[in-house]
């Protein structure tokens, strides 16, 4: 089985590793657009073009499934009814399982814009600043840009982590809201939802763009597992 994958990049690893952790096997192809992050920040067109790339790529590369890991692009994408899987449905179940709580939504810009996730409940902040400082260092202390995010926001009491790289954010957004608030992250809701029952497990990462920081962090979160990089042309 190979499985197509699109994310403009460390989130859509982090789903990866989620799978993996969770024993679902397969042949990995993982589409980093590295090129283009921040998708946040681009408009429609461009996303579709770069949508129509990555499919190509897969079709090509004869995936059995694709997976829009990446928000941003499935909230672009939704409305054409594609043979994709995207964390879309899986997150807003959740948001409608628990219609008693008021969720914040944090997510990229033009994920907030296109309102996915909004329903009359929820309290909705772009937050473009997280996947540039989390592209150069998953590792280093977030709660500055969380505080900056947060402060001011109140009366909350579940939040949608929509974007894949937020996933990354777990830990530090606990330790800062200090208290019982129901945490909905879409790179687990995502990965909990897709049934694989491979033996064998193989991940060829493709990446339109290459520094020493992509290649490091994807080293951090791979290091146990086999993976080939090569570089999309
Ligand atoms: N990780 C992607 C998402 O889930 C997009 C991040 C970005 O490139 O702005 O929305």
């Amino acid at each position: 089985m190979k499985i197509g994958i699109f994310d403009s990049g460390l989130g859509g690893l982090v789903f990866l590793k989620k799978l993996i952790e969770q024993n679902k096997y397969a042949h990995f192809v993982f589409y980093g657009d590295y090129k283009h992050n921040p998708l946040g920040n681009k408009n429609d067109m461009q996303l579709e073009k770069y949508f129509d790339s990555a499919m190509s790529f897969f079709m090509k590369e004869k995936c059995d499934k694709v997976i829009i890991a990446c928000n941003t692009m499935a909230s672009v994408i939704l409305k054409k009814n594609l043979d994709v899987i995207t964390p879309i449905p899986f997150v807003l179940n959740q948001i409608l399982t628990n219609e008693k709580k008021k969720f914040l939504i944090l997510a990229t810009k033009k994920t907030i814009k296109n309102k996915i996730y909004h329903n009359k409940n929820t309290i909705e902040i772009a937050c473009p600043l997280f996947v540039k400082k989390l592209e150069k260092n998953p590792r280093t202390d977030m709660t500055k840009i969380i505080d900056k995010y947060l402060k001011k926001v109140k009366g909350y009491d579940g939040i949608v982590l929509g974007c894949t790289h937020y996933s990354l954010l777990i830990d530090d957004l606990k330790k800062y809201i200090n208290k019982d608030v129901l945490i909905i992250d879409s790179s687990l809701e995502l990965a909990n939802h897709i049934d694989l029952d491979n033996k064998e497990l193989k991940i060829d990462i493709y990446i339109n763009k290459e520094n020493k920081n992509i290649k490091e962090n994807i080293d951090w979160l791979f290091n146990k597992y086999p993976y080939e990089i090569h570089k999309l042309r």
